[in-house]
């Protein structure tokens, strides 16, 4: 048997103490993760599918221009670990074209997890896998099954985004530190580029975005005791110039009281909930970054239009 899964009892907040905490704050905030129950990962899957959210496709063109470079990068019998893997489809791309002596995808959805690693399993029945459900943004060890070299980090899809610049840098180190003296890791980052692209990747017309956004109030509604009108409130994304990033809020267009629980949170006409952010990085100040984590930029490709970048680095 080729696969494994370990689970590792992630300690994740849950979203009645996430919304308690967060709509108390000033600004009110709740954190993206919790766009990702049932409904939210599988609206998201159709935001990857709208001409507007140019990020999947252009990092697949990228993947697919630059393969024979990609692949030589990460050399023979790597062990490929993917923080975040979700449904595992991005790795295909690469278990197409090479054979990797080890690949562990991890996230923190361990139903998710397990289907999609036994389905890839299935298609690539010679490949050893190691899936572990784990919430990659707390502290966790990799389990001592998976060998500590030759180690290449994967994480596509400009993931890193969603974190400050000072967190993303706290977990490139972490991935630095897990990579060992050979490690590697490629890594897809959504670039700085004209405002107007920008929102309306975060604003596209069919309103898969505002959908994924809407879910947040959505889940607050059926999942906990509540009194909150969601038809008072609507998806608000804009890129921030000054901080280099994409927000997306839930604004409210009235003065009204939601109830959540035993708590009353008052909202003024305009104020907002922050439900996410997305920085954009030009290779320049990426390669900066992951050099203050430990990283050694190798190589960087891009797209024609410079939209999007895939970077390969090396500990340093
Ligand atoms: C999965 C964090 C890369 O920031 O572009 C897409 C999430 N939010 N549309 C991104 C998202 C709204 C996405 N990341």
């Amino acid at each position: 048997m080729k696969f494994q899964f370990h689970y590792y009892q992630p300690e994740f907040e849950d979203l009645p103490t996430a919304v308690e905490h967060g709509l108390s704050q000033s600004p009110k905030q709740l954190h993206p993760k919790f766009f990702y129950d049932k409904e939210g990962s599988s609206i998201f899957e159709q935001i990857c599918e709208q001409p507007e959210y140019y990020l999947p496709n252009v990092e697949r063109s990228i993947c697919e221009d630059f393969a024979d470079e990609i692949i030589a990068c990460l050399g023979e019998d790597c062990h490929i670990i993917e923080p975040g893997a979700g449904s595992s489809h991005k790795i295909r791309f690469l278990l197409d074209r090479i054979n990797p002596a080890m690949y562990v995808p991890m996230d923190i959805s361990s139903e998710h997890l397990r289907i999609s690693a036994q389905k890839l399993a299935e298609d690539y029945p010679d490949l050893p896998i190691h899936a572990i459900c784990v919430d990659h943004t707390k502290p966790y060890e990799l389990p001592t099954e998976i060998p500590a070299d030759k180690r290449v980090f994967f994480y596509p899809g400009s993931s890193l985004g969603n974190f400050d610049p000072e967190d993303a840098i706290h977990f490139l180190r972490d991935l630095h530190a897990k990579a060992g003296k050979d490690g590697a890791l490629l890594i897809g980052i959504d670039t700085k580029k004209p405002a107007e692209v920008l929102n309306l990747a975060y604003n596209d017309a069919t309103g898969m975005t505002a959908a994924f956004n809407m879910n947040l109030l959505k889940r607050i509604q059926s999942e906990m005791d509540s009194e909150l009108d969601t038809t008072s409130f609507t998806h608000h994304a804009f890129y921030n110039f000054e901080h280099g990033r994409i927000e997306m809020h839930l604004r409210s267009h009235k003065d009204q009281k939601v109830r959540v629980n035993d708590s009353i949170f008052h909202f003024q006409s305009g104020e907002s909930i922050h439900t996410e952010n997305s920085y954009k990085y030009t290779p320049v100040e990426f390669v900066a970054l992951a050099k203050e984590a430990g990283w050694q930029s190798e190589r960087v490709w891009q797209d024609e239009n410079g939209y999007f970048s895939v970077h390969f680095l090396r500990v340093s």
